[in-house]
């Protein structure tokens, strides 16, 4: 059975989880929901905000026996492919943009935060936090790009399904992990990938260019090809897409 320990409130539910972790007796596979987050957070500090009541926020504690830091990126990769395939039954527009935003019709409509706990070359445990724009129907305008289920797709969700089908998937994917079943898990990645070999405008250093997505590598580095035909690497926050 899930443990799912509900919450109107709580400042995150990454942070809360990440010290419900440090003892040993919250077991693998459990999560925390919140209604609210006071302060919610996202990758590179940035703040997470959801309409409370709307949407899903939730974090998801997985305990690894084996698993090592090398294959950090490919339990990233499985977490959004997990999160994409509890989707695609609403709509084929869903994507993955990289290197883990989950999209509709070209907007974000997911945000993944893990937190791995290392020691040495290991990862004892994952917090695995999601934030899904499911039912909101209005987002402030500092919030570039971003939308919900319901704006793109005229679903309402019930959250409490919802969050059961992505943690089926989490747990089905990383399970792929565990028995490196990696090719299935990038194949889907790839297949759902957002602009892949289409070109796309990004920014560096307040600098624009076009360039192509060509491919991920195993440490999530992105490769693009540019108007010179080069192909360059660039690691997550080095670059922005700007579309
Ligand atoms: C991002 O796209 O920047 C990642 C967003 C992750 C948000 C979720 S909401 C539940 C969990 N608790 C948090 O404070 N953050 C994550």
């Amino acid at each position: 059975m899930r443990k799912i320990f509900k919450y109107d409130a709580v400042d995150s539910t990454n942070d809360l989880l990440l010290k419900w972790a440090e003892n040993e007796s919250i077991s693998s596979g459990s999560i925390i929901w919140a209604n609210n987050q006071y302060k919610g957070r996202g990758q590179f500090g940035r703040v997470w905000e959801s309409k409370p009541g709307d949407n899903l926020t939730f974090s998801m504690l997985i305990r690894h026996d084996s698993l090592q830091v090398m294959e950090q990126f490919m339990l990233s990769k499985a977490i959004s492919v997990a999160i994409l395939k509890s989707l695609l039954i609403i709509s084929p527009n869903f994507h993955i943009k990289w290197p883990n935003d989950i999209y509709l019709n070209g907007k974000k409509v997911a945000g993944i935060l893990i937190e791995n706990s290392i020691k040495g070359r290991y990862i004892g445990y994952s917090v695995v936090g999601v934030g899904v724009n499911v039912n909101q129907r209005k987002f402030s305008d500092h919030i570039v790009n971003a939308s919900s289920i319901y704006n793109e797709s005229g679903v309402e969700l019930e959250l409490h399904n919802l969050l059961n089908q992505i943690a089926d998937h989490i747990e089905f994917f990383v399970n792929y992990v565990y028995r490196q079943r990696y090719e299935k898990i990038t194949d889907v990645y790839l297949k759902y990938l957002y602009k892949l070999n289409e070109i796309s405008v990004f920014e560096k250093d307040g600098k624009i260019f076009n360039g192509i997505i060509r491919g991920v590598d195993e440490f999530g580095r992105v490769n693009i090809e540019l108007e010179d035909d080069e192909i360059v690497t660039f690691s997550n926050g080095e670059i922005k897409m700007k579309s």
